[in-house]
């Protein structure tokens, strides 16, 4: 059986993955910071093909405690930093928070769980870009630390892929769309 392991799993489109993937059989490991309160998680969880793990993608601790191994990695979990988007309002910490969330981490997990994707048959690497990550679609300004999280994504699953094609790992940039979610 594939796995699948999806970071912010508890609501939106981490949720609809989860969904998504269960209905294709696979065993999705569902990662979110608050098991305990993920409901529409706990409703999904009725079935051993799912497994809910406690994942703040901000720790180290965490990220260090994944061990299993992974068909599809899914680098979902991101902020839209909304309070850091225009100029006036933004500060070193709340863009380093977002740069945090949506940069930092995705490459801290691709980097503790590389040789687990690597060991699995699918061995892909998913992260969740947007096309507001595009400088030549950049019609509008604003959204600053949202726009530059999600670019220098893109940058780190192209490095990626460049260092881990030996092992036959790809990886991917995906644009959902726009998607009516909390975000
Ligand atoms: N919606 C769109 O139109 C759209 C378009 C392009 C790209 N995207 C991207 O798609 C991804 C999912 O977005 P969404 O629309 O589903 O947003 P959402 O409904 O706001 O969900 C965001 C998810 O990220 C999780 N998250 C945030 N910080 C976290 C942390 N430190 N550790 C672990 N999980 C954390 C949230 O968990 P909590 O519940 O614990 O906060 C939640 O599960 C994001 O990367 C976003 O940038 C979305």
């Amino acid at each position: 059986m594939s796995t699948v392991l999806i970071t912010g799993s508890n609501r939106g489109l981490g949720l609809e993955f989860v969904r998504q993937y269960l209905d294709k059989g696979w065993k999705v490991l569902a990662a979110c910071r608050d098991p305990q309160q993920a409901s529409e998680l706990i409703e999904l969880s009725n079935t051993d093909n799912v497994e809910l793990l406690k994942l703040d993608v901000t720790s180290e601790k965490d990220i260090n405690a994944l061990d299993r191994t992974i068909d599809h990695l899914i680098l979902n979990a991101g902020v839209l930093g909304d309070d850091c988007a225009k100029l006036g309002e933004m500060t070193q910490s709340k863009w380093l928070e977002v740069l945090n969330i949506n940069t930092v981490a995705p490459a801290l997990l691709i980097q503790a769980l590389k040789e687990n994707v690597a060991a699995s048959e699918h061995k892909t690497i998913v992260g969740i870009s947007t096309r507001v990550a595009s400088i030549g679609d950049n019609g509008s300004g604003n959204m600053y630390s949202y726009r530059t999280s999600k670019a220098a994504l893109n940058q780190i699953l192209v490095s990626a892929a460049k260092n881990l094609a030996d092992q036959g790992v790809k990886t991917v940039a995906v644009h959902p769309g726009w998607v009516q979610t909390d975000m």
